[in-house]
């Protein structure tokens, strides 16, 4: 449904993404994980038809981005970073000149607006003024933009962003809900909301995607990248250097007598660890797994991006 090849932006001199590719298809729902600056927004930009590439292609549904934007902005729906609200109009009024903009028939356009504010669970708030509604209400009107028109894939730029937490909730609620028949891109730079929300997950970091995975293996990644706890009576001075040179180690941390020993994701050290100390005599007391956190994981896939394309 979506086929993004070797997409690269370039803002003046500034990379904002290089050579970004990746596909969805129909129905699936996909996260777009990266931190601030990675080049969420530009992406969802050019595949919204609202942003030119500098080069590669974006299509939806064979349409081309660029080419194509008359098509492509009637198959999506889109909510972008700050959504396009008018704060001055009622929620109804609002929804309705969208819908009159989307090209909605006019006598289809009651009904269509009924239904977008009964999926929102926007009834109770159609008459007030949409610069009086809260933050989550607001949203949910943001994402009735979107989704007013009935387009078969939705794209949401960092959906939950500045809600509070029983707001994020019903947001990714609601998200779930419009999964099934439609395609969703989501992004966010929050790792538990990729995993609750979307099966597929891209991560992208400066520009670049650094790893794409399926949400169970991201889980099963999180389970098989581990840190070792390695603790020694008489450690020599030079521990770290030697404990450095075992293959797969990429750091070590000391405190006291306890060396922190981080591994290549997929590796467990314990075996060569006790081995090598056990062989130069450092009087082994204690060697144990550490477990490491999604954000451990998230932040070592977009910080390592190297030891991740080494990943089968
Ligand atoms: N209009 C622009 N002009 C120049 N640089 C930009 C512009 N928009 C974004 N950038 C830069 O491109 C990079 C990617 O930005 P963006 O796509 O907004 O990332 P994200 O949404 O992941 O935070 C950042 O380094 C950002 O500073
Ligand atoms: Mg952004």
């Amino acid at each position: 449904m979506i086929q993004v090849e070797h997409l690269t932006k370039l803002y003046g001199p500034k990379t904002a993404i290089a050579d970004v590719s990746f596909s969805v298809e129909k129905g699936e729902v996909l996260a777009f994980l990266g931190p601030n600056g990675a080049g969420k927004t530009t992406t969802m930009r050019i595949l919204t038809a609202s942003l030119p590439a500098t080069s590669g292609s974006a299509k939806i549904a064979g349409y081309d981005c660029f080419d194509q934007p008359k098509e492509v902005k009637r198959l999506i729906g889109y909510l972008p970073e700050v959504p396009p609200l008018y704060t001055e109009m009622t929620v109804t009024e609002y929804l309705t000149f969208v819908g009159r903009i989307k090209g909605i028939e006019p006598e289809r356009l009651p009904v269509a607006l009924d239904q977008v504010i009964e999926r929102m669970s926007l009834g109770e708030v159609r008459g007030r003024l949409i610069a009086n509604l809260s933050r989550g209400f607001k949203q949910r009107v943001g994402l009735a933009q979107a989704l007013i028109h009935d387009p078969p894939v939705l794209i949401l730029d960092e959906p939950t962003v500045g809600l509070d937490p029983k707001q994020i909730i019903e947001i990714r609620q609601l998200i779930r809900e419009l999964a099934g028949a439609r395609t969703i891109i989501l992004s966010t730079h929050i790792l538990p909301e990729a995993t609750a929300v979307a099966k597929r997950v891209v991560i992208i970091n400066d520009g670049r995607i650094v790893a794409e995975d399926t949400q169970e293996q991201l889980s099963a990644r999180l389970r098989r990248s581990e840190k070792v706890s390695l603790t020694l009576k008489h450690p020599p001075l030079d521990v770290q250097d030697h404990l450095l040179a075992l293959p797969g180690v990429l750091s070590v941390r000391q405190e006291g007598h306890t060396f922190l020993v981080e591994a290549e994701l997929g590796r467990d050290l314990r075996e060569d660890l006790g081995r090598t100390a056990v062989q130069k005599d450092w009087g082994l007391l204690e060697l144990k797994l550490v477990a490491m956190t999604l954000e451990d994981v998230f932040l070592r896939l977009t910080q390592h991006e190297e030891g991740v394309e080494a990943q089968p």
